[in-house]
Formats: C-alpha cells, structure tokens, sequence
C-alpha cells in the first residue's frame, strides 16, 4: 500500500467538498439554461394571454439569475480552492504549470469563461430587456412584432453560444481530471 491512514484523510474530504461544490453549481448553472429552452418554451406558447406569458417570463428568467448566479459563485469558490491545491494534492511541487497539458486546459478554461461571463452579461442587461421590452411594446402599445421577432433571435443566439461554452468548459475540466493525459508534457 502507499503507507497512507485508511479512509479518506482532511485533503480528500476537502477534495471531496470542493469537486461537489463544483459540481453542484454547475448543474444550478446549467441546468435551467436546458430547463429555459427545452420546456418553457414550448410551455409559454401554449399560453394564450400574452401579458400572462410576459409576466412568467420576467419571473422565470428573474428566478435563473438568482440560481444560476449562485451557481456560478459555488462554481468560483470551489474552483479556486481546487486550483490552489491542486500541486499538494497530485504531489507535483516543481513541474512547470503550462509544461503539462493540465496547466494549458486551465488557462484555456479560465480565458472561455471570460467570454462565456461577458455572453451572459450582456444577455442579461442588454438582449434580455430588449426582447421583453418588445413584448410589452408588441402587446399593450401596438409595437410591431417584428422588433419581437428579430429581438427573439438574438437573446436565442447568445443563449446557444452561452450553453455551447458551459458544455465546452465541462468537458476541459474533466480533460484536466484525467490525469493519464493531463499530466503529459504539453
Ligand atoms: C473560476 C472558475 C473555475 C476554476 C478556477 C476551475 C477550476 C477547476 C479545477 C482546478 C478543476 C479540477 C481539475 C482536477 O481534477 O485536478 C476543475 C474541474 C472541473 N471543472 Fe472547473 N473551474 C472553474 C470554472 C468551471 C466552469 C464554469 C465549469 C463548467 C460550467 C467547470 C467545469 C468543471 C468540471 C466538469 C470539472 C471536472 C470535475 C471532476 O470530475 O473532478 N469549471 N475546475
């Protein structure tokens, strides 16, 4: 054996803690983004009264910043704990970061989450309002609808380029877990 105690030692249950809480806020994060497109869409349109469905979007898109904002900070608390222990706890104090793959992927990662976080800025203060206040113009002032219409297209756009990266910065953290290919020279 490795002469270590049996059982699951502080930094395994702090590693444990850690990739949970990744995780964690991750599926918050992610998950109602499938939620947003895949069911309520289809829902809203079966909703005949159009301030109604304009209501329920405020408030389910209101209640995804709430989730998913939480999401991304259990994500950042954890992932910062795990990147600054990540050389005691594979045992690597000298090697050079972006020398093996592991330290490229992050730096990768770190950089398409810039520009997953700067999507989803402005999807939420800019494209978001928009489409909803094309909505309320569309059905209470006589707005036309194609200011919905096009309005709509954008905030789909910035929502697949969103759930596009998430689902890419996924996959690089699991391509850093696994350590038979991460931890060869890059
Ligand atoms: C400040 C932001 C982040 C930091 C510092 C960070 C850092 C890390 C680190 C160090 C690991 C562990 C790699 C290893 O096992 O040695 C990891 C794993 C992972 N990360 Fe992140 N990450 C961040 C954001 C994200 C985001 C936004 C996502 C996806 C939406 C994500 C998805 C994952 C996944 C799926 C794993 C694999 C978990 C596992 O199987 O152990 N990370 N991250």
């Amino acid at each position: 054996m490795d002469g270590h105690a049996k059982g699951a030692g502080l930094e395994d249950t702090l590693r444990i803690i850690a990739v949970w809480t990744h995780i964690l806020g991750i599926a918050l994060f992610v998950g109602p983004q499938f939620f947003l497109a895949f069911a309520w869409g289809p829902a809203a349109r079966t909703i005949k009264d159009q301030n109604t469905r304009l209501d329920l979007t405020r408030t389910l898109t209101r209640r995804f910043g709430w989730i998913g904002g939480i999401g991304i900070v259990l994500i950042v608390i954890a992932g910062s704990f795990l990147i600054a222990t990540w050389r005691d706890y594979y045992a690597q104090p000298d090697v050079g970061f972006t020398d093996i793959w592991y330290g490229v992927i992050f730096i990768v990662k770190m950089n398409l989450l810039i520009v997953m976080l700067a999507i989803l800025a402005v999807h939420m203060f800019y494209v978001g309002p928009r489409l909803v206040n094309a909505m309320d113009e569309h059905i209470n002032h006589g707005g036309p609808e194609s200011a919905v219409r096009s309005a709509r297209m954008l905030s789909m756009a910035f929502s697949i380029a969103g759930l596009l990266l998430a689902l890419a910065l996924m996959v690089m953290g699991v391509m850093m877990n696994t350590t038979g290919f991460s931890f060869e020279n890059s």
